[in-house]
């Protein structure tokens, strides 16, 4: 099934319970959150206790994106928090297969992000293991950049190997989806779609949304 999270970094934090409500109208799966600590990416977003007034304000499930140095420090705090299933990224985590096994055994979904320039071969031993795997299609920081095409070719290569060794982890999006490129990404065979602007600053989020995910299950009917 594919999944749509909007990605709350481009929602106003001031109204965030509304925005969210607009993309849970749309149809939102789940929900994107961005945790950045302005030394792995230049810019600072939030922590926990912001995390865990997500968490009360939306039923949805919270999809936590790492952009931090040493992410096992924070592991704890942040399923506490509320977060439903967190993706670390490959190029800041000293012992990945460490910090997967410890995610994992706080009882939610482990993620590993490649950002543009990490190849996927770097994560061929721990592709086992993972609940779902993130290509970055921007670099990381901040929202409404301008996709970056190769991250087709990394989900291509993530898809294959993944059927050709029996695999089930997910594949995820993030960084520049719009309605215009919805339907290749899912066709090169993408699970899980994070957007920003392009939901939150549209005029109606909600029937944005609703359009990203019909556009994405019509192309999902077709790989299939
Ligand atoms: C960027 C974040 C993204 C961001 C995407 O570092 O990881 O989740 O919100 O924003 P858009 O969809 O605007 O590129
Ligand atoms: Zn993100």
């Amino acid at each position: 099934m594919i999944e749509l999270a909007p990605s709350i970094l481009s929602a106003d934090f001031a109204h965030l319970a509304d925005h969210i409500q607009g993309a849970v109208d749309g149809g939102a799966t789940l929900l994107h959150v961005d945790v950045m600590d302005g030394h792995f990416v230049p810019n600072l977003t939030m922590g926990p206790p912001v995390v865990k007034s997500i968490r009360k304000a939306t039923g949805l499930e919270l999809d936590l994106h790492l952009m931090i140095e040493d992410p096992d420090k924070f592991v704890t705090a942040f399923v506490e928090a509320g977060a439903d299933r967190m993706s670390v990224h490959q190029e800041a985590c000293r012992h990945l297969h460490r910090t997967i096994q410890l995610i994992q055994s706080e009882g939610v979904g482990a993620g590993v992000v490649l950002n543009p320039a990490t190849p996927v071969a770097t994560l061929e031993d721990v592709l086992g293991m993972v609940d779902y795997v993130l290509v970055m299609s921007v670099n990381p920081g901040f929202g409404g950049q301008e996709f970056i095409p190769h991250a087709l070719d990394k989900i291509r290569r993530l898809n294959q190997i993944r059927q050709d060794a029996r695999l089930d982890f997910a594949i995820e999006i993030d960084g520049g989806v719009s309605t215009s490129n919805v339907e290749e990404i899912v066709r090169a065979g993408c699970d899980w779609l994070v957007a920003g602007s392009s939901i939150f600053h549209s005029a109606d989020p909600g029937a944005t949304v609703k359009e990203m995910q019909h556009l994405a299950t019509e192309a999902r009917a077709i790989r299939v």
